[in-house]
C-alpha cells in the first residue's frame, strides 16, 4: 500500500475528488496518509480533517526564499514517508531539491491541455482566461509528472473538454473540473499505486 501526500492551497475539490475515489476503491494500493497546505485557514484542511486525515501547514510566508520552503516541505514529505506526492491545487512552484527526493514520484493536475495554457503564470482562473482569450474550442485537464521545469514534466493522463459560447472563466473551470480534473487525477493516481506508470525516454507509458 503508497503512501499518498497530497500539497494544497485552496479549496481542495481535487483533494476530495481523491478521497472519494479512495473510499470508493477506485485508488487501489493507495492511501492519503497526510495533505500539506501552503497556507493556513484554506478549506482543504478542513476537507482533510472531515476524513480524519493527518494535516500539516508549512506557510510560503513564513519563508524568506523557494529554497528554503523546498527544503521545509520537502523534509515534511521524506518524515511522512509519502511514496506519492499530488499536488491538488498546490500554487507554489517548488524548486529542483524536491524533485530530486522525489523523482517521477510527485504528479500535478493542470487544468488545460498541456502544452497550452500552462508554465509560471497559468494557475487557477488564469489558465482559463487565457484559454478564452485564445478562442480555443477545446481545453481540458493534464495529469503530469512534476519535473524541475514548471508544467513540462511527462504527460501521464489528459482529457478534452469542449469551450461552449458565452464561456466565462468561472464556467469553462468548472465543467472541466467536474468532467476532467476529478475524474482523470485519481484515475493517475491509483495507476501509480499499482506501478503501472513508468518514464521511457522522457516520456510516462501507461501499462
Ligand atoms: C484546479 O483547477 C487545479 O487544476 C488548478 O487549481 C485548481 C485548484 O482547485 N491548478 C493549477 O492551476 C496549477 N497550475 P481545488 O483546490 O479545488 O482542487
Amino acid at each position: 500500500m503508497k503512501n499518498i501526500a497530497v500539497l494544497v492551497s485552496g479549496g481542495g475539490t481535487n483533494l476530495q475528488a481523491l478521497i472519494d475515489a479512495e473510499k470508493s476503491g477506485i485508488i487501489k494500493n493507495g492511501k492519503i496518509t497526510c495533505v500539506i497546505a501552503s497556507k493556513p485557514g484554506v478549506y482543504a484542511l478542513e476537507r482533510a480533517a472531515q476524513n480524519g486525515i493527518k494535516s500539516l501547514v508549512i506557510p510560503r510566508k513564513d519563508y524568506a526564499d523557494i529554497a528554503s520552503y523546498t527544503r521545509a516541505v520537502t523534509d515534511a514529505l521524506l518524515a511522512e514517508k509519502a511514496d506519492l506526492v499530488v499536488y491538488a491545487g498546490f500554487m507554489t512552484i517548488l524548486d529542483e531539491q524536491i524533485f530530486r527526493a522525489f523523482p517521477y514520484k510527485m504528479m500535478n493536475i493542470h487544468p488545460a491541455l498541456i502544452p497550452s495554457f500552462c508554465g509560471k503564470g497559468f494557475y487557477g482562473l488564469h489558465v482559463h482566461e487565457a484559454a478564452l482569450a485564445a478562442g480555443v474550442k477545446l481545453s481540458g485537464a493534464t495529469v503530469h509528472f512534476v519535473t524541475e521545469v514548471c508544467d513540462g514534466g511527462p504527460i501521464i493522463m489528459q482529457k478534452a473538454v469542449p469551450v461552449e459560447n458565452g464561456d466565462t472563466p468561472e464556467t469553462l473551470q468548472k465543467r472541466i473540473m467536474e468532467q476532467a480534473e476529478w475524474k482523470i487525477l485519481p484515475e493517475a493516481v491509483s495507476l501509480f499505486c499499482q506501478d503501472r506508470i513508468k518514464v521511457v525516454d522522457g516520456k510516462a507509458v501507461v501499462d
